[in-house]
């Protein structure tokens, strides 16, 4: 008679408390159970992303009246990709032993859980992985990639912005002159292949040791921030400040009236009247999850029109150590554990 093994656990990494990349703790935990509209996944990577180390640290830069309450233990993470091992009796497109990536339940702060072995993911934020690229490029991408895309062509939703009064609105890229600051990161070099992509003309700007890859990854222009000043440029249509923050501003002068500036980190921007005054747009969005935008993106990252950069890999339980290489930043592309 075949024997059957039904597993009860699996590793996965987990915070008790917020605090530094040493609140990382690998352990056993319960595997997940699937709903009726969602899959289970036996996740063979997962890419990190800056709201990971955000949650950690209990989203210390906001406000305190902005940061979640959550019930400890969390599991971290949204970006993965792995096998269908499991799909509830709602989900019609998958089926057990395809190859499929997401980002899983972004925005929904500390139920993603993708620092795990196996993940429960709702079946519409799931696509079939791009069969040319293997699982830790696939899983490098979902977030940044998304977010690249949604900032630049199609918000994909209609679900308020948190952030501003009016909803986000790409703008054309078609031989327009575009400028992306932090353009090495993970979201910075994804914008800079899609500007591309979409006709533009791309100014990118990262630290020196990044030139031969942006230029290969299509940039026009490079300007070295830690040599040169990137703001002296004149009559840009868009910047896409990858950086962002409350010097996301000094962008402002660049712009030709009518042009655009994105934050993508936009916390902090107060010249609001100043960039009326200019006849300039800024505007904002965040990523959310879409397993069809995803399912879009496969064929460019399946015959590398769009390049994934992997900065570094670390085994899932050494998730406390791809933290640290987090947090010294200049982040070439992405990096990524797996389990
Ligand atoms: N709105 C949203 O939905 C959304 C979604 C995803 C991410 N984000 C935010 O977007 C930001 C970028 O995310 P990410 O994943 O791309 O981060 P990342 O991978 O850490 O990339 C940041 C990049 O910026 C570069 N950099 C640092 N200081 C710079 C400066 N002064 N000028 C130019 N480049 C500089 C760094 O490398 P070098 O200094 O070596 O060039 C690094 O490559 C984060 O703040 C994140 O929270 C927002």
């Amino acid at each position: 008679m075949m024997k059957v093994t039904i597993m009860t656990s699996m590793k996965a990494v987990l915070i008790h408390a917020f605090g530094g990349p040493d609140v990382l703790r690998y352990e056993d935990v319960a595997m997940p159970a699937i709903g009726p509209d969602e899959v289970l996944v036996r996740v063979s990577a997962i890419g990190i992303n800056p709201p990971d180390w955000y949650l950690r640290d209990g989203y210390r830069a906001l406000p305190p009246e902005w940061r979640p309450k959550v019930d400890f233990p969390i599991i971290l993470g949204t970006d993965i990709s792995g096998t269908v091992e499991g799909v509830g009796h709602n989900v019609t497109g998958f089926s057990v032993g395809d190859e499929v990536y997401s980002m899983v339940r972004f925005f929904s702060v500390a139920e993603s859980r993708a620092y795990a072995e196996y993940v429960a993911v709702p079946a519409t934020e799931l696509a079939l992985k791009p069969q040319g690229i293997d699982h830790i490029h696939a899983a490098a991408a979902p977030m940044s990639l998304l977010t690249a895309w949604q900032f630049l062509v199609d918000v994909g939703h209609s679900r308020p912005n948190p952030l501003q009064a009016e909803p986000h609105r790409p703008v054309p890229l078609e031989g327009r002159r575009v400028l992306i600051n932090g353009a090495a990161g993970g979201v910075g070099h994804l914008a800079v292949q899609v500007a591309k992509l979409k006709g533009a003309h791309v100014t990118a700007v990262a630290s020196g040791r990044n030139e031969a890859l942006l230029r290969e990854l299509g940039a026009d222009v490079f300007i070295d921030y830690t040599q040169n000043d990137s703001t002296t440029i004149r009559d840009l249509d868009l910047v896409v400040d990858a950086v962002g923050g409350p010097a996301t501003a000094r962008f402002l002068q660049t712009l030709k009236p009518g042009g655009a500036l994105f934050p993508v980190y936009p916390l902090g921007f107060a010249e609001a009247d100043e960039a009326a005054r200019l006849g300039l747009t800024v505007s904002t969005t965040q990523v959310r999850s879409h397993g069809g935008q995803l399912a879009e993106l496969a064929p460019l990252l399946d015959d590398r029109r769009i390049r994934v950069v992997i900065d570094s890999t670390f085994p899932l339980s050494a998730a406390r150590e791809a933290h640290e290489r987090a947090e010294k930043g200049h982040i070439q592309g992405k990096i990524v554990l797996i389990p």
